[in-house]
């Protein structure tokens, strides 16, 4: 089982660090190799994501990614920014289904900016597009306007683009993965205004038809996000483009208690995976030795799930991370009265305790 470790900046390298604490108490047969990518690849290589950082990824079973960025790359050129690296990896890896589960551990009913009845038991799973869309669409840049508004004057354009074979597949993803839940799919566009999305739709209804046994219904993006904080155990199973789901994901994540708790999985049709926290690289956080490390360990257990065909190992590591929580022990970004507010690492030695 050879897994590529790529930290990153900012609080990527803490949380990894913990992550793989977890996984060598596992005493399974890991081959881990580590690389640089992102902002600290730029310094040492001069570009984000090395052609050796590349080639270790693409040769590994499965990727442990923390995160990359910072403000003080926001002026380089864009292809040199640290966030092309996850970018690179996603496309040059063909991670198109990002899995996002949204779940609220009972310990952390509290933790939500919710109200607890509205999210107690709440498990959702977000599936985001990850490759297309207006992430990735073509044309895209800057000139000088020929017609619209103001001709003449400087503006920027991005291309929001989706083919039906993209959108097949990631339908068929989630059809499939809400056969294993409560059969349910809620299928996220903006069909009223963008022709990208009215397309998503009917692609979305086509192949729906041939799982008669899941119940489909769309919904525009803003209804989404504002039935997602007025009602979120109404969901099932998400599925919905690159950049809606981006957003999504980060709104749900606050359903859990925090963004450090969300993990992510991103497959590509080898069932290859990168996986990570779904937040970022945290500069406001980066180096205090704060951050929640649990979004990454969940993240590592559904590396254990997805890629490394064990089961049982992903099963004790979420066991433990519920233990810990019923221990009452918490990161700042999920402290309240009466819990013990613990740092980066001291969670991720419990949560090795927690494993027995
Ligand atoms: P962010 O997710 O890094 O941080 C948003 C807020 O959440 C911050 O207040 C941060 O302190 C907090 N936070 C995030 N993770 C946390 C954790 N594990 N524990 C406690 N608090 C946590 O988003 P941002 O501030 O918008 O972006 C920062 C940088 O990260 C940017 O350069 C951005 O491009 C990058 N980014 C990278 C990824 C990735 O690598 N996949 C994802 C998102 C953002
Ligand atoms: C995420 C991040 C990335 C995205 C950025 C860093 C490119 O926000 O993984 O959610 O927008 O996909
Ligand atoms: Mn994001």
């Amino acid at each position: 089982m050879k897994i590529a470790v790529l930290p990153g900046d900012g609080i990527g390298t803490e949380i990894v660090a913990e992550a793989i604490k977890v996984l060598d108490a596992l005493d399974l047969p890991f081959e881990m190799e580590s690389a640089l990518v992102g902002g600290t690849a730029f310094e040492a290589h001069g570009h984000p994501l090395p052609e050796s950082t590349l080639k270790l990824a693409k040769e590994a079973d499965a990727i442990l990614f923390g995160a990359v960025g910072d403000w003080k790359y926001d002026k380089l050129d864009r292809p040199l920014r640290p966030e092309q690296a996850i970018l690179g990896l996603r496309k040059n890896l063909g991670l198109f289904a990002n899995f996002r589960p949204a779940i609220c551990y009972e310990q952390l009913v509290g933790a939500s900016s919710l109200k607890p009845e509205l999210i107690a038991g709440l498990d959702i799973l977000i599936i985001r597009e990850l490759t297309g869309d207006i992430y990735f669409g073509q044309p895209r840049g800057r000139r000088v306007a020929a017609d619209g508004h103001f001709p003449g004057a400087e503006e920027a354009f991005d291309t929001m683009r989706y083919s039906k074979p993209e959108i097949e597949r990631i339908a068929h993803v989630a059809f499939q993965a809400a056969r294993k839940r409560s059969k349910r799919v809620t299928s996220v566009d903006k069909a009223n205004v963008l022709e990208t999305f009215q397309f998503w739709k009917d692609v979305m209804t086509e192949v729906g038809q041939q799982y008669p046994d899941v119940a489909l219904d769309h919904m525009y993006v803003d209804n989404a996000a504002m039935q997602l904080v007025k009602a979120p155990k109404a969901f099932d199973v998400i599925v919905t483009g690159n950049m809606f789901g981006d957003i999504l994901s980060d709104e749900a994540s606050m359903l859990t208690g925090s963004i450090g708790m969300l993990p992510s999985a991103s497959l590509n049709a080898k069932n290859q995976g990168l996986y990570e926290p779904s937040h970022g690289s945290a500069p406001d956080i980066a180096g205090k030795g704060v951050a929640n490390p649990l979004a990454t360990i969940l993240s590592a257990a559904m590396m254990l799930r997805f890629s490394l065909n064990q089961e049982a190992a992903a099963q004790r590591i979420e066991t433990a991370v519920q233990s810990v929580l019923g221990q009452g022990l918490r990161t700042p970004d999920i402290f309240s009265a009466g819990t013990t507010k613990v740092g980066t690492a001291e969670m991720g030695d419990a949560v090795v305790k927690a494993l027995g």
